[in-house]
């Protein structure tokens, strides 16, 4: 038996895509509430205010927060030993701005995670996920002020001190590197740079993005020696979106960038929460791209006290990396990339390559050798509802057989794995499009992206899959309905 005892398996969520009630009870609105519906091929639009009349996803979502016992039961008939899903600051801080916490808010999670520990599942929460509160943008422009970070650590003070004894494990910023990208300003940080009106093609100032980054550093390093000093349980970490990179041919300047690439948009970030200092390869990034970080004389030392006590990262795809600018970005992928000849790709162009989860673990444990976790992984699909109720997703549930083979192929390795969450273990909303027909869940819901559905939950044929899965601690891979020659 390849996976631990007490391997943590379950299923991940964030508050802006599932959670809705949007301004229920308090709570203000965040980056993420501003977004419009977008598509595959049509970007979501960020507006300064809401519009009426306008689709905005965020605003109802899938209702989790009046569902929440009903979703959280049929977690727990999969046998769920954890749900990572995050809070909204805005509904503990509205604006962000405030002194003292919502209550109204505080009591919700508190809710949700009693809910959670009725089953035995262990909460894993998510403090900033995609959602900083608008009220902190259009005073700060996000994280690019160093401000941001005393307004973060009121948060964390509020969430930690009520959470005590009820939760273990934390992590400080959902997919932080994604601000090493322009896409990343405004949803990871909050930065809405005059003329910016959509999500893809945002106005980037990337000296903002890396001042941002800075102070997000700090406010991390700073909520790992807080968690610890509240409550010396609470085990706190980071969490990176891993874009794995090869080289697209073994021509040394393909080597030589797949390394450059990587190093800034996959391990800079790490590299900082782990190893509690930056890289030095980063001061010839800065150098050549004339970026200029302001650094306060405390900084490095409040680095090296936060350390994070485990790694986790998201895993969807790889990518090839090419010098040759002919090449350029032939994907399709998110994350830009050449085409690599051996993959096939989701709908949405999202390159598949579970072999290169095995990879990918390898590489990072070798680098730090402090305990891991798959906190994202998945296939996002059209799924379809079939007369008689049933959805049969064969698809997804091939995908995920082989990321699970391939973590257990980790484990042999020598990796030290202590879980796994697959990505919108419900269907939710798609941070990069809107949409809710991009649908990775076990279990349906009735939404649509014209807003319609009675948001009812139907149950997935990956629904007893997983749950099979889990009830063998990973040893039970195979469909049952899969024929074999
Ligand atoms: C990760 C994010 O990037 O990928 C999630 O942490 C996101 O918030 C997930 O939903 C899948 O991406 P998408 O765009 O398909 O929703």
């Amino acid at each position: 038996m390849s996976f631990k005892k007490d391997f943590l398996w379950g299923g991940a969520t964030a508050a802006n895509q599932f959670e809705g009630a949007w301004n229920v009870d308090g709570k203000g609105p965040s980056c993420s509430d501003m977004c419009t519906g977008g598509s595959h091929t049509v970007s979501k639009r960020i507006t300064q205010t809401i519009e009426e009349n306008t689709f905005y996803p965020s605003h109802e979502a899938i209702d989790f927060y009046h569902r929440y016992k009903e979703d959280i039961a049929l977690f727990a008939e999969m046998g769920f030993k954890v749900f990572r899903f995050s809070i909204a600051w805005t509904r503990i801080f509205p604006t962000g701005m405030e002194k003292a916490p919502n209550e109204a808010g505080l009591k919700f999670y508190e809710d949700v995670i009693d809910e959670c520990l009725k089953y035995n599942i262990e909460p894993l929460i998510t403090i900033s996920h995609y959602e900083v509160p608008f009220g902190i943008t259009e005073k700060y422009n996000g994280w690019a002020s160093r401000e941001v970070i005393d307004l973060y650590m009121n948060y964390c003070v509020a969430i930690f001190n009520r959470y005590k004894g009820k939760v273990k494990y934390w992590l400080t910023f959902n997919e932080i590197n994604s601000a090493t990208m322009p896409m990343g300003g405004y949803l990871s940080q909050g930065i809405l740079n005059e003329g910016t009106t959509d999500f893809i093609n945002q106005v980037d100032i990337p000296k903002l993005r890396f001042q941002g980054l800075h102070h997000q550093f700090i406010a991390s390093a700073k909520a790992v020696k807080l968690a610890h000093e509240i409550d010396s349980n609470y085990k706190i970490g980071c969490m990176q979106l891993f874009a794995t990179m090869y080289p697209y041919t073994c021509n040394p300047d393909d080597i030589v960038k797949t390394q450059q690439d990587s190093r800034v948009m996959n391990y800079f970030c790490g590299d900082v929460q782990v190893r509690g200092e930056y890289p030095t390869y980063m001061n010839r990034y800065f150098k050549e791209n004339n970026i200029e970080i302001k650094i306060e004389d405390k900084d490095l030392e409040i680095l090296k006290e936060g350390c994070v006590d485990f790694y986790t990262f998201s895993y969807y795809m790889s990518i090839c990396v090419s010098s040759d600018p002919k090449e350029a970005s032939t994907s399709g992928n998110i994350l830009g990339g050449v085409k690599n000849p051996y993959l096939k790709a989701s709908d949405w162009g999202w390159q598949i390559d579970p072999k290169g989860l095995r990879y990918t673990l390898n590489e990072i444990y070798d680098r730090y050798q402090i305990p891991m976790m798959v906190v994202e992984n998945g296939l996002g699909a059209y799924d379809k509802k079939e007369s008689d109720g049933s959805i049969n997703d064969d698809y997804r549930i091939e995908y995920l057989k082989e990321h699970i083979e391939q973590m257990e192929e980790a484990v042999e390795d020598g990796v030290d794995l202590f879980g796994y969450t697959p990505w919108g273990c419900i269907d939710l909303v798609s941070a990069s499009t809107g949409e809710m027909a991009k649908r990775y869940g076990f279990i349906y819901v009735d939404k649509y992206d014209d807003g319609s559905g009675d948001l009812s939950r139907l149950k997935k044929k990956s629904f007893n899959w997983y749950k099979q899965v889990i009830e063998s601690n990973g040893e039970k891979l195979e469909n049952a309905d899969t024929v074999y020659a």
